[in-house]
């Protein structure tokens, strides 16, 4: 079994943007600048938004914070979003979700310029990566891309199983493993809530991404031996060990699962350190016009 250490490769992948970032910027180029926008103080959202600033800091980007308390209204934080798209020096932003439910995250979600949606949450970036165009992809299954990559995973032809239909994880993950190339190229069948058979269906399974939020949900007779596991799942347990009084647990009770695999991701320090690398990607992405130019 072959641990997959998202914490090293994103630290190897924030090296290589912070010296092409020294690079640009030796050539006379503007430092590239991320923009978050953070509604409250909701702890896993608070915690997110910081790690994303110390990102930004360690590969040398410039990054704002943009704070507003639970009270906010819809028509300022539409206000901002307008504001932040015709900013020339943001090259993207986030608009940290979840909202406070007065505020549609629909609404606030297609208000943001598509060119800047480093997210990939707009539906435009959405479509695009459907039909394959380049676009700013959303940061957790691009981060999974990307590890699938960097220990040369083999997907071609291989039965994937994504548990979880989410917007961002579950759903465009489905849709990245199916298309044509690689990492892809995959038979891909999406499971949830209302699946039936989904241990006969992990069974079969040469790959498992497991994106649903139940700690220890994939058990070790689930998964066929020689199997990869990617667990998506962060769910917050407490924990008397941790100074914080809480811990990180993912979807896949590790014990048991990870002595059948080929492959495994960890909770803590697998596809987490990844996702926010990925947004970092995709700011550098928008900083060089790669995607629109
Ligand atoms: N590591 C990271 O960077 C990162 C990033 C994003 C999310 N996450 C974590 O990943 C997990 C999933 O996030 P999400 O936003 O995708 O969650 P979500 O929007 O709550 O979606 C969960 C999905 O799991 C499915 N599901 C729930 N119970 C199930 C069951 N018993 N059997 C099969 N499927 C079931 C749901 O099915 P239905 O559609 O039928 O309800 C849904 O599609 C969470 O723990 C989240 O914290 C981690």
């Amino acid at each position: 079994m072959q641990l997959i250490d998202g914490k090293l490769t994103s630290k190897k992948i924030r090296e290589e943007i912070a010296e092409e970032v020294k690079q640009l910027v030796a050539s006379g180029a503007k430092k590239p600048h991320l923009a978050a926008v953070l509604v409250g103080h909701d702890g896993g959202s608070e915690s997110y938004v910081a790690g994303k600033m110390r990102a930004c800091e360690e590969v040398g980007f410039n990054s704002s914070l943009i704070r507003y308390e639970d009270d906010v209204t819809e028509e300022e934080l539409l206000a901002k979003v307008h504001e932040l798209n015709n900013d020339d020096d943001i090259d993207g932003f986030i608009v940290q979700l979840p909202l406070p439910k007065h505020i549609s995250e629909e609404k606030v979600t297609e208000a943001i310029d598509p060119r800047k949606d480093v997210d990939g949450f707009h539906p435009v970036n959405v479509g695009r990566m459907t039909i394959g165009m380049p676009t700013f992809v959303s940061a957790t299954p691009q981060g999974i891309m990307e590890l699938l990559k960097r220990y040369k995973i083999e997907t071609s032809g291989k039965n994937v199983v994504v548990i979880g239909r989410s917007n961002i994880v579950g759903r465009p993950m489905s849709v990245l493993l199916s298309q044509k190339g690689y990492p892809g190229d995959a038979t891909v069948t999406v499971a949830h809530s209302r699946t039936k058979n989904l241990k006969e269906l992990c069974l079969q399974a040469d790959i498992i991404i497991a994106a649903i939020g139940s700690p220890g949900f994939v058990k070790g007779d689930m998964v066929k031996e020689g199997a990869v596991v990617i667990d998506v799942g962060t769910t917050r347990v407490p924990s008397t060990e941790t100074k914080s009084g809480w811990r990180l647990k993912g979807d896949v009770l590790f014990d048991e699962v990870a002595p059948k695999c080929s492959f495994i991701t960890p909770v803590p320090g697998g596809v987490g350190p990844m996702t926010i690398t990925s947004l970092i990607i995709n700011t550098l992405k928008s900083a060089k016009k790669e995607i629109y130019s």
